[in-house]
């Protein structure tokens, strides 16, 4: 077990592995077993990644940062989809710091250099009918990769692909339990995104672009606007009437390209 200095809880404590199955699979698990919140899981390589929508993340050893963040937030269940907005800002800023890339964020949580993707995050949780046992968020940041297999060429990136440059991975996940840290003490202070909405909006990849609304059953194209203080997603259709959209079961593309 090691320990980040910088953080009051974000990282304080730190399970790492060789391999694991997925970083997720161990968070949760720590959920289970009591392991205090802001308690870290991090992995060279995971045999069983996975991403959103029961994807498979691929987890080869040596270029990625795969971690999850175990959390014990005391607020109801309807806020904890907040929290991935929030660490999706957290690592935009430390990512935007530490490498200079000029990383955004595709809503909710993904996040993209010049339309290709850098980061996924995954947060699954544990709740009762009024309380959240526990929250996991995984992120999964490609770092050193020099490319990819082809079918992932058009639409991923990593840091060493955007600058010629390699990168600590330990810093870089030390400035995202940092950013993390302290937007989320701001979040449980406000209740809402709402102190953390401007600096999410500058960074939103989609902000005041054209953009595909696919809800099952329903595909429409709007104009993005930007998040509101609980992190949906404001469009105006093509009618002039405005729509606030729940991450949940939508997706939302560009009209060209994934962006
Ligand atoms: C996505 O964009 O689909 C989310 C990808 C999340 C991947 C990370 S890697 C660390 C953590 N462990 C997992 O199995 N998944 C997340």
């Amino acid at each position: 077990m090691e320990s980040l200095r910088s953080t009051k809880w974000a990282g304080k404590s730190i399970f790492v592995f060789k391999e694991t199955d997925s970083t997720n699979i161990q968070a949760k698990a720590g959920g289970e077993k009591g392991e205090p919140h802001g308690t870290l899981y991090v992995a060279e390589s995971q045999s069983a990644g996975r991403g959103r929508r029961g994807r498979r993340w691929e987890s080869p050893a040596g270029e990625s940062i795969y971690m999850s963040l175990l959390l014990r937030p005391e607020f109801p269940p309807v806020k904890a989809p907040m929290l991935t907005l929030v660490m999706a800002l957290a690592v935009a800023r430390a990512l935007r710091e530490q490498t200079g890339v000029d990383v955004q964020i595709k809503w909710p949580n993904d996040l993209v250099v010049q339309g290709r993707k850098i980061c996924g995050i995954l947060t699954e949780m544990s709740i009762e009918m009024t309380w959240i046992n526990y929250v996991v968020i995984g992120i999964g940041i490609n770092v050193n990769q020099n490319e990819f297999p082809e079918e992932l060429k058009d639409c991923a990136s990593s840091l060493k692909m955007e600058t010629g440059r390699r990168f600590r991975r330990s810093h870089l996940i030390a400035a995202v339990m940092e950013y993390f840290e302290m937007y989320y003490e701001q979040f449980l202070q406000e209740g809402s995104l709402a102190g953390l909405r401007k600096e999410y909006n500058e960074l939103l990849v989609n902000k005041d672009r054209q953009v595909k609304i696919l809800e099952p059953g329903n595909h429409y194209e709007a104009y993005a606007l930007g998040i509101n203080d609980t992190g949906e997603l404001i469009v105006e259709k093509e009618d002039g009437s405005v729509q606030n959209i729940f991450a949940g079961e939508v997706s939302v593309r560009g009209i060209y390209g994934y962006t």
